[in-house]
């Protein structure tokens, strides 16, 4: 089954700031997805806040809110077939304790003293998802 399509990626702080943009940018790109928009952003709260809309209220949101404004994101259009479930599976779970070994998480997710939501990614979880938090990254 073919359905090209598109979503958003982050590279989250602990990614920028570690350095390994170029290489989750190797893995997208060894899968063959294509990138569309690539930006450097420094989020604020007004944007977080409605991009985890879903989480506000959960008792992880606070902490995932400072984290993802301690400093710059990369935001990325990335398009695809089945891109959507493509990517996520190639992120892997969202606890890289967990996470399997060969996905982003699993492989690149540092345990040694960090936080759950230190996962250096983030991917749209569905079509509808994918369009509302495109529109708020990518203006
Ligand atoms: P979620 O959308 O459930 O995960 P995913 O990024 O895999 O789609 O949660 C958003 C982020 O919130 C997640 O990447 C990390 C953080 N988080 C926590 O810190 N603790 C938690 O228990 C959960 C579920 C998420
Ligand atoms: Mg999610």
């Amino acid at each position: 089954m073919t359905a090209i399509e598109e979503t958003l990626v982050l590279v989250k702080p602990d990614g920028v700031a570690r350095g390994l943009t170029g290489e989750i940018l190797s893995r997208i790109e060894a899968k063959g997805y294509a990138l569309v928009d690539i930006r450097l952003v420094q989020a604020d709260r007004e944007l977080l806040g409605k991009h985890y809309e879903e989480h506000v209220g959960k008792p992880f949101y606070e902490p995932l809110v400072n984290f993802m404004e301690s400093g710059p994101v990369v935001a990325i259009r990335l398009a695809g077939n089945r891109v959507i479930e493509g990517f996520r599976s190639l992120a892997g779970t969202t606890d890289p304790t967990t996470a399997a070994p060969g996905t982003i998480r699993g492989d690149l997710g540092r345990d040694w003293g960090a936080a759950v939501q230190q996962n250096l990614v983030h991917g749209s979880d569905s079509p509808e998802s994918a369009s509302r938090e495109l529109a708020l990254w990518f203006k």
